[in-house]
């Protein structure tokens, strides 16, 4: 596919007129990168993927890692926790495993799933990933709580938690993450479908990031505006280091943990906020995402740098300073989503962050961050935790295998 024809022109016209219309700092700033944008096949940047390549891309299920961690994030994703049900012991866990790993397969390689009641839907992959998650109560349900990585189990009560059960808890997770939310949507109604006969849903978040390509190795935004995501371990061996268990059992080895929070963001009374204060409270700027102390998004921040008031530049009490971790081996890798539910009638919004933490061990490396943050954070004034749920992320599986295999079989 090229960029050049209809589709490509109506690209270009929209965002010169929209964005030239819109007028004001926001409206010459989206104008700028209209005019960057070239039709012309050999000048435009390779980066940039055709739309029709996005819809058509196709993430590999099968391997000795799950896909859908170090994946770079799809646009669209929906986390959803189910319950087993009483009579679901180990030999039906199988079964369900053996069937939803098949329908995971298949779907993330652009194929129906078997007895696909709408074919059509499974043709588009967009980067379709499905990851399993184990909650504590499934080691349970397995008899086999031995094999339960120990962190994986429930977090201690926070003093900023406000949970919902509505949003917490859970037996098998499915992260079900790809850059159509049709395709997402298709692949959830399959899975949940043929699960019926073990589990009832718990509960379901759905979330969002920019859309696919439009942003091209950019950092996501979150609700408040802010770049989320800049200091996750890079590829290589920091990411190595933190997400992935490297030896052990086979049912551990190349294995995961999940965090799954719900943290609602409170746009009113952030909307209250002058834009400084906005940025002292995380210790980084609104527009480029660098440190208060640099210029670029990706400079290191100098939490000991005083201003003219003899205070540190970057606050004490600030996100940045409360999470910052140095060592490979503590950090966590951060996966969120935006969530932007109905308004309340007076206007409320109902919005927040399916915030999404991988590491090896969540004892070594979420929990000291989240105390740190629990006991001080000035972002504590505008966001609080509304769900919690924690996942072992298995290992993957070869082809002909399945999910959980190494733990059941
Ligand atoms: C709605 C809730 C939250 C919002 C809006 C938020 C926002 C941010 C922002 C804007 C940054 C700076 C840019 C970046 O490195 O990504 C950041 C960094 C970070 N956040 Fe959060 N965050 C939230 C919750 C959490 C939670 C619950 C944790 C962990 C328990 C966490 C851990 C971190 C870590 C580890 C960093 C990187 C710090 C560093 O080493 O520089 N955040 N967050």
């Amino acid at each position: 596919m090229t960029g050049s024809g209809p589709r490509a022109v109506s690209r270009r016209g929209l965002l010169a007129g929209g964005a030239l219309a819109a007028g004001g700092a926001l409206g010459a700033t989206v104008a700028v990168t209209a005019v960057s944008l070239s039709d012309d096949p050999a000048t435009r940047p390779a980066e940039l993927t055709p739309v029709a390549e996005i819809g058509l891309a196709i993430e590999p299920f099968h391997g000795t890692r799950q896909a859908g961690v170090a994946t770079e994030p799809q646009a669209h994703a929906a986390f959803v926790a189910l319950a087993l049900r009483p009579e679901t012991d180990r030999e039906a866990l199988g079964r369900m495993l053996r069937l939803l790993s098949d329908d995971a397969a298949r779907l993330t390689q652009g194929r129906p799933a078997l007895a696909d009641t709408e074919p059509e839907l499974g043709l588009l992959p967009a980067r379709l990933t499905v990851t399993f998650g184990f909650g504590p109560g499934f080691y349970q349900a397995a008899n086999a709580d031995e094999r339960r990585p120990p962190s994986v189990a429930a977090l201690p009560a926070f003093r900023i938690d406000r949970l919902s059960p509505h949003w917490s808890g859970g037996d098998l997770l499915l992260q079900i993450c790809a850059d159509d939310p049709l395709t997402v949507a298709h692949a959830q109604r399959v899975l949940v479908k043929d699960s019926r006969p073990f589990a009832t849903v718990a509960w379901v978040q759905q979330g969002f990031r920019r859309a696919a390509g439009s942003e091209p190795g950019r950092t996501q935004r979150n609700l408040f505006g802010q770049l989320d995501g800049t200091a996750n371990p890079k590829p290589g061996a920091p990411l190595e280091t933190a997400v992935w268990v490297p030896d052990g059992p086979t049912w551990l080895r190349d294995s995961t943990t999940l965090v799954v929070r719900r943290i609602s963001m409170n746009l009113e009374t952030w909307d209250l906020l002058g834009r400084t204060d906005r940025e002292l409270s995380v210790g980084r700027r609104l527009d480029t995402g660098a440190p208060l102390t640099g210029t670029d998004e990706h400079d290191e921040p100098n939490f000991d740098a005083l201003g003219s008031g003899g205070l540190t530049v970057i606050p004490d009490f600030s996100h940045l300073t409360r999470s910052h971790v140095t060592e490979d081996r503590l950090r966590i890798l951060r996966r969120p989503y935006n969530y932007d539910g109905v308004p309340s009638a007076d206007g409320t919004a109902d919005s927040g962050l399916i915030f999404a933490s991988y590491q090896a061990d969540i004892t070594r490396q979420f929990l000291p961050i989240q105390r740190r943050l629990a006991e001080r954070d000035l972002l504590n004034e505008w966001t609080t935790p509304i769900g919690s749920a924690v996942f072992a992320i298995p290992p993957g599986c070869p082809e002909g295998g399945w999910i959980g295999q190494q733990l059941l079989g």
